[in-house]
């Protein structure tokens, strides 16, 4: 019998994302893999069933799951989901395995080996599996029209018969992956673009894409090109030539973020209350606790005439290409894990060591182990 893929409709509210798209069964193919796919589940993304050549198709996910192998989501499966996944089967997607004890129980109880791509390493050879990336691209050019969207002003410099308008300034907080698709994106809409990141190797990068590096004096390169958190001191210092450049920006895009950590506090009310009437603040890390004080998740507030945006799951927006790299990320990563149509797993590929969770019954991921070892 050859190996079963099952692609569930995601359930998480809001999401429009689909785990696999029509172009990539070919590639699944070429693995010697079926797959079956829940009525339905790339309709929200822009591929109705009828796009998907060679895929068999399941009414529930009960039917969907009946001797499957293989699960491929893009949200990690709730508790109850987690519980319900075929014995002994793989699952791949984004797992949230900074929480979500009750979920990672419940894949050990079902002897399910699950794969978070948010564990998956930052190394070159896994560049083509990093949905974190492909992703985070996705939303930092969201976000940058978002604030565009918002904004009274313009973004360009417009001469026109009716007067000139001055281009918008913007300021971009966190150069990583997302903040660095966000300066493109609004420097191609015209925008004056200045961005700060703590790690010091984005300033090269920022100045490559057009934008200016604001120098705060202060570096948190950390292990792993990520960057660690940040003292009382160094935080009071970044904060305050922050504000100085926020206070004069007419949009404002924050995308800092620590791995399995909250988001850090960047911008406090005391800057929002300097900032200028009608500008915008739209907060990427707004699922996290947000950049700014005043962010709240899905919402959009207004402060002293400041608009602050909380966007949550921003890739969603974009859903048909989101989901386009997204399935390509997880053939990839598939790739590494089916040889010659059956499942082969080489603990010693580091890829496949660092990016499983759950395996067999046990917690692999360290941080999790513990956290759920400390709780009992
Ligand atoms: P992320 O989403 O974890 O964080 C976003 C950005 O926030 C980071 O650039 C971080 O330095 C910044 N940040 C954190 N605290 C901050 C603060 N207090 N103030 C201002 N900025 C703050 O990171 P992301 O985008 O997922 O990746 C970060 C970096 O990891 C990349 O830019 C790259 O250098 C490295 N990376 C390497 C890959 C590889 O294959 N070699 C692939 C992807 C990322």
């Amino acid at each position: 019998m050859g190996i079963t893929i099952a692609v569930p409709k995601e359930t998480a509210s809001g999401e429009r994302r689909v785990a696999i798209v029509p172009s990539v069964i070919k590639l699944l193919d070429k693995l010697g893999v079926e797959v079956r796919m829940q009525k339905g589940a790339g309709v929200a993304a822009g591929f109705p069933d009828d796009l998907y050549e060679g895929v068999s198709w399941a009414d529930s996910a009960a039917q969907l799951y009946k001797d499957a192998d293989i699960v491929l989501r893009v949200q990690p499966p709730s508790a109850d989901e987690a519980g319900k996944l075929p014995e002994g089967s793989l699952l791949l997607g984004h797992m949230a395995p900074h929480e979500g004890d009750s979920r990672i129980t419940n894949l050990n109880k079902r002897k399910v080996t699950s794969f978070a791509l948010e564990l998956v390493p930052r190394i070159t050879r896994a560049q083509s599996i990093d949905a974190l990336s492909s992703q985070a691209n996705i939303a930092g050019y969201k976000c940058a029209l978002l604030a565009a969207h918002l904004s009274p002003k313009l973004f360009p410099m417009l001469t026109t018969a009716a007067g000139t308008v001055r281009p918008a300034r913007v300021v971009v907080v966190g150069a990583g992956v997302a903040g660095l698709q966000a300066i493109a994106t609004a420097k191609r809409l015209g925008a004056i673009v200045e961005a700060y990141d703590v790690r010091s190797a984005t300033k090269e990068q920022v100045e490559s894409l057009g934008g200016k590096f604001i120098d705060t004096g202060v570096s948190a390169d950390g292990e792993g090109g990520y960057a660690r958190e940040l003292t009382d001191e160094e935080k009071a210092q970044q904060a305050e030539v922050l504000a100085q450049h926020i206070a004069q920006a007419d949009g404002v895009i924050t995308t800092a973020a620590i791995p399995g950590r909250p988001a850090p506090k960047i911008i406090d009310k005391a800057t929002v209350e300097r900032m200028k009437p009608g500008a915008v603040i739209v907060d990427m890390a707004a699922e996290t606790g947000g950049n700014c004080a005043l962010t709240e998740a899905g919402k959009e507030v207004t402060h002293n005439g400041v608009t602050i945006a909380g966007p949550k799951n921003i890739p969603s927006m974009a859903a048909t290409h989101a989901s386009e790299m997204y399935a390509r990320n997880l053939c990839n990563l598939l790739a590494l894990l089916v040889k010659e149509g059956e499942i082969q797993l080489d603990w010693d590929d580091q890829v496949v060591a660092d990016s499983c969770l759950t395996h067999d019954g046990e917690t692999r991921y360290a941080p999790a182990k513990e956290r759920m070892e400390g709780d009992k």
